[in-house]
Order: structure tokens, then sequence, then C-alpha cells
């Protein structure tokens, strides 16, 4: 737990190096990519829109989430990723309605997702490369999700929600997130690929600012696919990692493969109970996704299982004390939405913690906008 920040750093440049890790790599893409039109859009090149203009431009955002989940659908940054080509040929290889993808295309280009060259071909610019399956910036995961009805249906509720403080997934979907989830393979591969995705994003964030060799074994608890404890453990060669879920979604736990030999997968609910052995056990984005209630209940499994010398490690969005514009409202309202969550505040994460009998030690910063909140037990006959 003591090395230093240059140690640290040696570790997390190593795993970036053999894991291929999206910062270094991402330079490399960039580098390469001069083949790529930077982003411009009708917008970018203009005076700054007058009020109503603007308002209608965030109104449309309805459009530009549908219209960019139809292009991942398609694929269509995948068939651009050598150069460019015609919509003919798109439409052909996609089995889309030629006019009306040349149309979407047009939209696309309006907005400095691809760019329509003289010839009438059209390409991908740097924004619409992150829509390919395989660039080290991808968020085509995001795309497929955002504009699905899993989450396109909950939000168009958001007003029930805002009018009864009840989650509007539930009152679209009949059930909650994740009972619906269960039962619903397609919809949840959609979600765990999102997931996995964004874990993979910020593995190297968590890498850089966080030192894990005092640890032996390290429990990830909601891990989903075990992207995150994957790419700790491969940065960490002697560490030992426990992932644990609901049994479905280890089940289907690729990312933990290739580290079978030390990486044990266990299914059940944190509701429950949560595997003993481990002395340091990771939450990233998982509070979030819980009431106060809720996510005390989980931390307590956490504090039953937990050595005594251990840490728990949550990893969430801060919403900063002093009303500050930042990104936490986004992931907050989503929250709400998808089933009675929120974002918290640093203040907010301590009484969590202390209620169910952990210390928050401190916070660490990420390269990312998301925290490390590390905490360790409090002695069992304290409060809580
Ligand atoms: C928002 S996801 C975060 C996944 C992962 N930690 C990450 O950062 O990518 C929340 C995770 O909690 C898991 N989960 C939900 N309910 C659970 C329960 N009762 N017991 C264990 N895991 C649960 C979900 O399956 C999902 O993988």
């Amino acid at each position: 737990m003591n090395a230093d920040g240059s140690a640290r750093d040696e570790l997390a440049e190593r795993y970036l190096l053999e894991e291929g890790s999206v910062l270094l790599t991402g330079v490399q893409a960039l580098a390469q990519s001069e083949t790529r039109k930077p982003v411009k859009n009708f917008a970018s090149e203009k005076e700054p829109l007058p009020p109503a203009g603007e308002m209608l431009r965030l109104l449309s955002g309805f459009i530009t989430t549908q219209a960019i989940h139809g292009a991942a659908r398609l694929g269509v940054a995948d068939l651009l990723a050598d150069g460019p080509k015609r919509v003919e040929e798109l439409a052909t290889t996609t089995a889309a309605h030629a006019p009306s993808l040349r149309r979407l295309l047009h939209y696309l280009a309006s907005i400095g997702v691809v760019y329509e060259d003289a010839d009438g071909r059209f390409s991908l610019t740097l924004l619409g490369d992150t829509l390919r399956t395989d660039s080290p910036f991808s968020v085509r995961d995001a795309a497929m999700l955002f504009g699905a009805p899993l989450f396109w249906n909950a939000m168009g509720d958001l007003f029930h929600g805002v009018m009864t403080g009840e989650d509007a997934f539930t009152h679209v979907h009949g059930a909650s997130f994740f009972d619906y989830l269960a039962d619903r393979r397609g919809e949840a591969a959609a979600f765990n690929a999102w997931m996995t995705r964004s874990s993979e994003l910020q593995a190297a964030a968590v890498l850089s600012a966080y030192d894990f060799s005092g640890f032996s074994t390290l429990v990830d608890i909601g891990g989903g696919h075990g992207a995150l404890l994957a790419g700790i453990l491969s940065a960490y060669p002697f560490l030992h990692g426990i992932l644990f879920d609901l049994a479905d979604v280890v089940d289907g736990a690729r990312k933990v493969e290739a580290i079978s030999d030390r990486c044990q997968r266990v299914g059940g609910s944190f509701f429950e109970s949560v595997p003993a052995g481990g002395d340091a056990y990771i939450l990233q984005h998982v509070l979030h996704d819980w009431s106060d209630e809720r996510a005390v209940d989980i931390l307590k499994n956490c504090r039953e299982a937990i050595a005594e010398s251990g840490k728990l490690l949550v990893i969430e969005m801060l919403v900063p004390p002093d009303g500050e514009p930042d990104p936490s409202p986004y992931l907050d309202l989503l929250m709400m939405t998808l089933g009675g969550g929120r974002e918290r505040s640093e203040v907010q994460f301590a009484e969590l913690f202390d209620r169910a009998g952990f210390r928050l030690d401190r916070v660490i910063p990420m390269l990312s906008p998301f925290s490390i909140l590390e905490g360790s037990p409090r002695g069992k006959g304290a409060r809580g």
C-alpha cells in the first residue's frame, strides 16, 4: 500500500503498454488518424445561437440520440473504417432503405459525425470514429444502449418520476431495473456491454490513482463482467480477485477468463451477503444505483465480510459541495429515472460509510470525472 507514486506510475504504464488500454493507444490512434476530419458541424463555425435557437438545439437532442443509435445499429462506422463509401454501397450491406439512409447520413454530417465529400461519398470524422467497434475510444455500446427502449422509454417517462417520486423505469417497464434485466438476455447484454466498455475506458485512471500492491485479495462487488477487476489483476500479477455479481452476470464474465487461475467468480445478491476473505472490497458505480437505505445494506454486508485491516474502495462521481456546474446532475437524473438511485457528495458518502460501520479516510481524485473513496472498518463495537 505504501509504494511511492513512481512505482504506481510504472505499474499503470506497464498496464497501458501490455493491455493496450485507452490512454496510450488513444494517443497512437490519434496520430494514425490523419485521414479523419476533425469535428465540424453546422454550428461550430457560426456565431453563438440566440437563446431560442440554443433551446431548440437542446430540444432536438431526441433526434440526435436516435440518429446516432440508428447509425450504431447499422454499424455505419465500422463500414466506413477503411475509407469513404457511397450511400448505395452502405445500404446494400446493411439492407437499409437507401434514400432514407442518405437523409440519416446528411443529419449525421450536419452534427459532425460523418463528412460528405464532393463526390457524394461519406467518411468518418474523428467524432464518428468513436462509433467504430474497435476504436480505442469506442462508445458504440453507449449509442446502442441510450437509444434502445430499455433507457429510451424510461427517460420518456421522466415527468412521472418528477410528479410522484417513483422511478419511471418501473412505471414504464413493469419491473425494477435489475429484475427486468434478469428475464431479458438481449437487453441485459446491451447494458453489460456498456458497463464493461466504460470500465475499460476508466481502468487506466483507476490504476494511475491508486496503489493496489499491498493487497492479497480484491473483491469486486457488483463487478459486472469483470473489466475493472481484470484490468487491476493484469497490472498486479500477485493479486487475487473475486468477482461478485448476480449469478447470470458473472456467468457471462469473459473478461476474467484469461486470469481465471487468480480470479474466482461468485454469483449472489449483495443484499444477502458478499464473499468473505478479501482485504479490499471495491464497488464501482454500484452505490449510485440505490437509495441510502439499500446502499447502507450493501455496505453492511461488506463490513461483515471484510478483514479488520481491509480497505473499502468506492468509485463514484462526487457532487461538488459548492453547487458549481459539473457533470453529476446528468447521472443523477439517469439514476432517478432508472431506479431510485442518486449521485452523492463526499459528506453524504461519509454518512453512508458511518451507518454501515466504515470510516471514510480519504477521497482520491482520478483523471476522469470519478473519484475513489477509501474507507476502513471501524471496530466491531463501534456505532453502526
Ligand atoms: C451500474 S453496474 C456497475 C458494474 C461494474 N461495477 C462497472 O463499474 O462496470 C451495477 C452492477 O450491480 C449488479 N447488481 C445489481 N443488483 C445486484 C445484486 N442484488 N447483487 C449483486 N450485484 C447486483 C449489476 O448486475 C451490475 O453489474
